[in-house]
Order: structure tokens, then sequence, then C-alpha cells
């Protein structure tokens, strides 16, 4: 039975990606130091999984998660745009320098390959849509800047020595166990659990900006293929459904699901935002072999009933 390590396995992906490598088979270690990650995200599976309460940045940790391992998905991160533009040096340590001693310490320990978490945040604002691959990057915060650079260190670590490493730029992900109450949550935690009771939820803008939604179940699946797709090794792949969906056509869906009105309060856009966001998917389609099984409908469904 295969090891792998989920590194941030208490958050909202690691936690479905720790449920479904238990489901396929595979023995699994959490390393997670609850930072953002919550212990009730992997209650389910406590007793099923090894579990190191620990810190990218501490060495000791590292070269206890990755000892034995084949391989490692890592999704720990401090994931707020705003914190990383308020302290951009801790945003540094954690994403860029964590993500370094990781890779030395899974090069060190012989782990066969290394799936990293990017974001969509490295594409900026530019107004080309769709998003693929090959286009200029523009990080505009702390955070894009540290996700590039954990791309960037994947790929060249896959070019240079004998670890592989695959980068994934996810989208707008969403899901059960997102969790709806910090102001920086996703738009669809947020509107899910709004939609469950009925509470009002705000518009930030006219309702027309659109981003590329993709659900976790998908994500995961995109993860467990960039596992073990030898054309994968060393390239840098979006992952998203390749659609794009309006804030008002989603507050539609919700209305839909729920059979009850959603109360809208529209209030101004929010500075820096973008107004739309699409991905092409073709590069995973091809190295991956990857195709979105969750159509937005089904995942709002789910979310909903979580
Ligand atoms: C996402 C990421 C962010 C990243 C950015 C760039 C999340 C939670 N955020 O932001 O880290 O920097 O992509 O790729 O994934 N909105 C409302 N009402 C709300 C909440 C949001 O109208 O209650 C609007 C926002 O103003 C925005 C849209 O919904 O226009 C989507 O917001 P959000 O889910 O935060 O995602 P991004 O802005 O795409």
């Amino acid at each position: 039975m295969p090891t792998s390590l989920v590194t941030g396995g208490a958050g909202f992906i690691g936690s479905h990606l720790v449920e479904r490598l238990l489901l396929r088979g595979d023995h699994v270690r959490v390393l997670d130091n609850f930072s953002s990650g919550h212990a009730a995200n992997l209650a389910p599976w406590r007793r099923s999984i090894e579990l190191i309460e620990g810190d990218l940045r501490d060495p000791a940790a590292l070269a206890r998660a990755t000892a034995g391992v084949e391989l490692v998905f890592h999704q720990a991160a401090l994931p707020l745009v705003q914190q990383s533009v308020d302290d951009p040096a801790i945003t540094n340590a954690v994403n860029v320098d964590g993500t370094l001693q990781l890779l030395l310490a899974a090069r060190g320990a012989g782990v066969r390959r290394v799936v990293v978490a990017s974001s969509a945040a490295v594409y900026g604002d530019d107004q080309q849509l769709p998003k693929h691959e090959e286009l200029p990057i523009q990080p505009l915060s702390p955070y894009a800047v540290s996700k590039l650079a954990t791309e960037q260190y994947a790929c060249v670590f896959a070019r240079l020595y004998p670890l592989e490493a695959v980068a994934l730029r996810y989208f707008n992900v969403f899901g059960p166990r997102q969790d709806p109450r910090s102001p920086y949550s996703g738009v669809i935690a947020r509107f899910c659990a709004a939609a469950r009771t009925g509470a009002e939820v705000t518009i930030f803008g006219d309702g027309s900006q659109s981003r590329d939604f993709v659900a976790v179940a998908d994500v995961v699946h995109a993860n467990l293929l960039a596992g073990d797709a030898p054309a994968a090794n060393a390239q840098v792949i979006n992952i998203a459904r390749g659609e794009r969906t309006s804030l008002l056509d989603l507050v539609r869906l919700l209305e839909d699901l729920t059979a009850r009105p959603l109360p809208v309060r529209f209030a101004p856009a929010r500075s820096g935002d973008i107004l739309h966001s699409l991905a092409t998917i073709d590069r995973a389609r091809v190295l991956l072999g990857f195709a979105p099984q969750v159509s937005l409908r089904e995942g709002l469904r789910l979310t909903l009933e979580a």
C-alpha cells in the first residue's frame, strides 16, 4: 500500500483529498498546523490516517512527514490575499520557503512525485479570456507571487533532481467543508450558507462578474491524475471547469435548488476585483486525461446538503 502525504490535509481541499486517497487504498499521512484547517474536517477518518501536527517551516516535522512517502499532495499554505498584503514576509515564509523546504525533504526521502497547489491568482487581471498556461503571468499580491514561486520551484526541482513534480493552477474551487465564515471566503460558500437559512447575500458590483467555478471533487480527481500521469511531470496545468458563471446566474441556480427566493443586497464593487475569469483546460485534458465530472448545479446541490 503506497503512502501518500497530504500537507494541509485538515483544510478544505486537503480533507477531500484525504477521503479519496483512503478510498483508493493509499496509506494516508497528513501534515497540518491547524492554522486555517480544522480537526473536524478529518474527524470521520481520524483513525485511518497518520496525523502529524506540524509546520512547513519545521525541518524535523518535514523529515517525519516525508519518510517512506511515494506521493506528496501539497495543499498547505496561507491562503488569504489580504493577509499577504498586510504581512508579505509571513506569506513568503510559509508559502515559498515552506514549499522549498518540503521539496528538499521530499527529495531527501526519495519521494516519487510532488503535486503542488497553485492558483489562478498568478494571472492577475489580464483581460484576455480564456486564461491558458502560456499567457504572461502578472501577480498582483504577495500571495500570487508566493504561488508563482511554488509552481516554479516545483518545476525546477523536477528538471534538476530525481524528483517528479506537477503544479496545478486552481480556479475558483467550491464544495462541502469550505468555511463560509471568513470575510475572504469564496462566494459560493457564503451564498450556500445564506441559501440554507434564507438569509440575505451581498453582491459586490452588479452581479455580472463571472468565475470559472470548479467542484472540489473535480480538483481532487485532477490531483490523483497528476500524481501518476507521466507527461505531466514538470508542467503547470490549469484546473477548472472551463465554463464561467455570473453571480446573478449563481443566485438563480440557488433559488431554483432551494425552491425559494434568495434576497440580494447590492454593494459597491470590491477594489481590486477582476470582472471575469475563465480557464482553458485543454492542457489538463491532454496531459492528465482530466474532464470535469461535476456540473455546477450538482456541485451546488452537494454543497447545500453538507
Ligand atoms: C479568488 C480567490 C482569491 C484569488 C483570486 C484571484 C477565493 C475565495 N478567492 O478570488 O484568493 O486572489 O481568486 O484568482 O477563492 N463576492 C460577492 N459577495 C460575496 C463574496 C464575493 O459579490 O459575499 C464577489 C466578489 O467580489 C467577486 C466574486 O464574488 O467578484 C468572486 O469572489 P471570490 O469567491 O472571493 O473569488 P475571487 O474574487 O475570484
